[in-house]
């Protein structure tokens, strides 16, 4: 096993818990969007129904816990935690870089929650530059090592170039992404990691073959933050809130591409998430609150989280007059 990959794991997981890392000056862009209330909502808050497919499957909530961890030994309960959590609720989740499973197979425990999880949409994740080095195989085999429905390939430049053992050659990273989504057995969906994907390079995914977009805009965690807490970098100060904002990011997106939008990046409540849907995103995610509740609580912990997420999601709905998502992404706003 390589150690080195393994310590980053773990470093980003208790940096992320004891640091503040969020952005500090700007926020996702969600901040001047209001929902028009209704006084009168006329209808029943049990009658709101928040369920939504998304690629091939069902989810009682439009709402994913992003990729985060994997490949060390404290990881084995935090993603048991959170893959319980899930199959409560019926929402998506994507485990962490499973970098450190290709480099040694015993770490695949670390990852594996399917038995957990049996009825979750649950992603597999490697980074862009991962997988041109590694290959599609290597890919297939992560993807049935979890029983995974899809993968998250990541796109995490800002956090390369600002540290200083960072990969700075992302030559053929398109290339090895058409390759795998014409060649998996399962969907591949594309993320960044708190910089934002816009509708270009949205745009330029989606004519390879990617299938669904989860922007991770700005606005939360940054991960120039947490390299300037793992090495001391100094771009990681004047990187800090580098990148698109989550609104633009889903806002640009909507008017390039065709496929799913996801919506993460500083989302922080079930408000943000409705905000994110109204303005075009499929689903909403988020990562930092839920290692946070998984840190706090366990499970349950997590649990409660999620119930809050999706309770202040129906709270949107019923006072917009919004029985379904369809109706939310038509809700009056003043802008
Ligand atoms: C502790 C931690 C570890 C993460 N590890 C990964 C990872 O391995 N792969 C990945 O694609 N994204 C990773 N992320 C990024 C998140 O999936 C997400 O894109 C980003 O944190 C922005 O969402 P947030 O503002 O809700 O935290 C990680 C985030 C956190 C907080």
């Amino acid at each position: 096993m390589n150690r080195k990959t393994e310590s980053r794991k773990a470093d980003h997981v208790r940096i992320a818990l004891t640091k503040d890392v969020q952005a500090r000056t700007r926020g996702t862009g969600f901040d001047g969007m209001e929902f028009v209330h209704y006084a009168l909502p006329e209808m029943d808050f049990e009658e709101i129904n928040t369920s939504i497919s998304f690629l091939g499957k069902r989810l009682s909530a439009p709402l994913f816990i992003s990729s985060m961890t994997g490949g060390y030994a404290h990881a084995e309960q935090i993603n048991r935690d959170l893959a319980q959590a899930c199959q409560t609720f019926h929402i998506g989740l994507g485990v962490g870089s499973q970098r450190a499973m290709l480099e040694d197979a015993k770490m695949r425990k670390t990852f594996q929650v399917r038995d957990a999880a049996p009825d979750v949409f649950l992603g597999a994740n490697i980074g862009a530059v991962q997988l041109r080095e590694y290959g599609v195989k290597a890919a297939e085999k992560l993807v049935s090592g979890l029983e995974a429905d899809a993968l998250f390939v990541h796109l995490n430049p800002l956090q390369e170039v600002v540290q200083t053992e960072g990969d700075r050659n992302w030559r053929g990273a398109l290339k090895a992404i058409e390759k795998t989504c014409s060649t998996l057995s399962v969907p591949v969906i594309v993320k960044e990691t708190g910089a934002g994907i816009e509708g270009v390079v949205a745009s330029e995914l989606e004519k390879v073959g990617v299938k669904a977009i989860d922007v991770s805009g700005v606005g939360g965690t940054s991960w120039s933050a947490i390299e300037l807490y793992r090495n001391g970098a100094d771009a990681g100060n004047v990187f800090w809130d580098w990148g698109n904002r989550t609104a633009d990011c889903v806002k640009e997106c909507k008017r390039t591409v065709s496929i799913p939008i996801i919506a993460s990046g500083g989302i922080r409540s079930g408000l943000d998430a409705a905000k994110a849907i109204r303005t075009g995103a499929h689903l909403a995610s988020a990562a930092m609150p839920f290692i946070q509740a998984q840190e706090q609580g366990g499970k349950k912990g997590v649990e409660k989280r999620i119930r809050q997420f999706v309770d202040e999601l129906k709270m949107t709905m019923f006072l917009t007059r919004s029985k379904t998502l369809a109706q939310l992404r038509e809700a009056n706003v003043r802008t």
